[in-house]
């Protein structure tokens, strides 16, 4: 009989296929590192949220549930500080464009606080309804003057261009009508889908309605842009400009220029307060040990 292959072809084939076999293993191993090392991040973000959850309902007097605090909704470690901002500072006028969980949030603060009101200004019917129901549950509803009107046509100054695919939308402005001396303007509507750069209107249509040392909270500034609309904001309205690295990104607009800005190299670009040793101090949430202290 004679064979198919030499003793050295045979050789070359085993060769070959050891050579293979390594090459998957180096492929699978690699996988499996990137895998177990996306897992942690993944994990690690968990846990930031629920370690923020868990501050938050320390905080909170609420009875009933929270809406879950996923998707559209405002994530944990943005709304304790917001919590602690709003019981730090007592403010008497808020503006929130887009009400949810947040709305709930802000008005528990407020009735901590005994004064101060929250203009909350929504666009749909049924997320509005939604809203004020978990409001009346906590018996909050006093706190808020929930304002639901459909978006309305914007022709003034926007970064949306004027040829684009979408027009440029925004709040009804009469929902904005008797708001004076906003001292937080809290930013997460419309919806993105509304046009390019849908929350720039925001501090075009309440510039003049604020107090001199109010702050601006931009929700969402992982996305560019959110980003953007910031920037713009800090340039023409003269605010210092900074960003939390939160789970979905935190940009807040304030009136004092005494900070230095330091472009970072964080997972988004971040201009840090030097003048405040940490962030959550900052916003009135001190997380270090008692002998830190
Ligand atoms: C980013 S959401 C506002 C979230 C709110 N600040 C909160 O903390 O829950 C902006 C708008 O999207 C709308 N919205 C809320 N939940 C939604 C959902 N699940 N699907 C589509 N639109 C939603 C509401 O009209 C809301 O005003």
């Amino acid at each position: 009989m004679t064979k198919l292959f030499d003793n050295k072809e045979i050789k070359s084939i085993e060769n070959q296929i050891l050579n293979v076999k390594n090459e998957l293993l180096k492929t699978v191993k690699a996988n499996a590192d990137k895998l177990t090392r996306d897992l942690i991040v993944v994990q690690n973000c968990l846990y930031e949220q629920l370690e923020s959850l868990s501050w938050l309902q320390r905080r909170l007097n609420i009875k009933g549930q929270l809406p879950p605090l996923r998707g559209w909704a405002t994530s944990p470690d943005v709304l304790v500080r917001l919590h602690s901002h709003i019981m730090d500072v007592k403010p008497n006028a808020i503006v929130e464009f887009g009400s949810g969980a947040s709305t709930l949030v802000i008005a528990d603060a407020l009735s901590q606080n005994g004064k101060g009101k929250l203009f909350s200004i929504e666009h749909s019917d049924h997320y509005g309804a939604q809203t004020l129901a978990t409001l009346k549950a906590e018996k909050l509803e006093k706190w808020v003057d929930l304002r639901i009107n459909a978006l309305e046509p914007w022709h003034a100054d926007h970064l949306n261009p004027a040829d684009a695919e979408k027009p440029s939308y925004w709040y009804a402005q009469s929902s904005l009508e008797g708001i004076r001396n906003v001292d937080l303007l809290w930013v997460d509507g419309p919806p993105g889908a509304t046009c390019l750069y849908s929350r720039y209107p925001a501090l075009p249509a309440v510039v003049e309605k604020l107090a001199p040392n109010a702050e601006i909270w931009m929700d969402d500034t992982i996305r560019q842009e959110e980003k953007d609309i910031c920037h713009h904001w800090a340039e023409a309205y003269e605010f210092d400009l900074e960003y939390y690295s939160l789970e979905k990104g935190l940009g807040r607009l304030t009136k004092s220029r005494t900070k230095a800005l330091i472009v970072t190299k964080e997972k988004d670009l971040a201009v840090i307060d030097t003048t405040v040793p940490f962030s959550e101090k900052s916003l009135g949430l001190d997380f270090s040990l008692p002998e830190e202290r």
